[in-house]
């Protein structure tokens, strides 16, 4: 059986290290066998979420459906005033529309959390608000995370990382949510 990893993450920059990031760790699942998903910047372009308002926006309604599917999960954020940027954390709250699912929230699902800031205070940070977040929303954080310095790595559009290292943590990344999702599914 195929497991699908979806993730979402990045800026509304042009040259987003957090997306660049984010495809790397989607890359170590789909050499893991499994189908990724990509719901980035201009996507997560949402309304601030509000639960009373009936029916959603088609952009909306694409995440929260990727989301319902999905065997795991990638998220990236960049650090924003050492936090979540609120970009990601409103697409976030969109999963409160998956409460009254058999699978509510994340539950069972397996999420790599990954954050990118201009320092390593910030990093560290927001990777802590991310994990956070996946624990309210029932999904189980990989092991394994990143924090990245982005004065210190760079992604480039070919999907190239400066610093081997990072690129072989955001792999493991992506290959434990894809590993995870295959053992439950087994
Ligand atoms: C509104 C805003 C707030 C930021 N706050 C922080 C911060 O508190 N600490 C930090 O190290 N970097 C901060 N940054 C820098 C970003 O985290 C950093 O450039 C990150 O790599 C941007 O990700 P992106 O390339 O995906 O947009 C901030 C950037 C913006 C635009």
């Amino acid at each position: 059986m195929t497991v699908t990893v979806v993730g979402i993450g990045g800026s509304l920059r042009s040259n987003s290290q957090s997306e660049r990031a984010m495809r790397i760790a989607l890359a170590g699942a789909a050499d893991a066998g499994a189908k990724v998903v990509e719901v980035a910047g201009p996507d997560l372009v949402l309304p601030f979420y509000d639960p009373s308002v009936p029916g959603r926006p088609d952009n909306a309604r694409r995440l929260v459906e990727a989301l319902r599917v999905a065997d795991g999960v990638v998220l990236v954020s960049p650090g924003y005033h050492g936090t979540v940027s609120g970009l990601i954390k409103n697409a976030l709250d969109y999963v409160e529309d998956l409460r009254g699912d058999e699978r509510p929230y994340l539950d069972g699902r397996a999420v790599g959390c990954v954050a990118a800031a201009q320092g390593w205070q910030a990093s560290v940070t927001t990777l802590t608000a991310l994990r956070s977040i996946v624990h309210a929303l029932r999904g189980w954080p990989t092991p394994l995370g990143a924090a990245l310095n982005s004065r210190e790595v760079d992604f480039d559009l070919e999907g190239g990382c400066s610093v081997p290292a990072v690129a072989d943590q955001l792999r493991t990344i992506g290959r434990q949510v894809a590993e995870f999702a295959v053992s439950k599914a087994g």
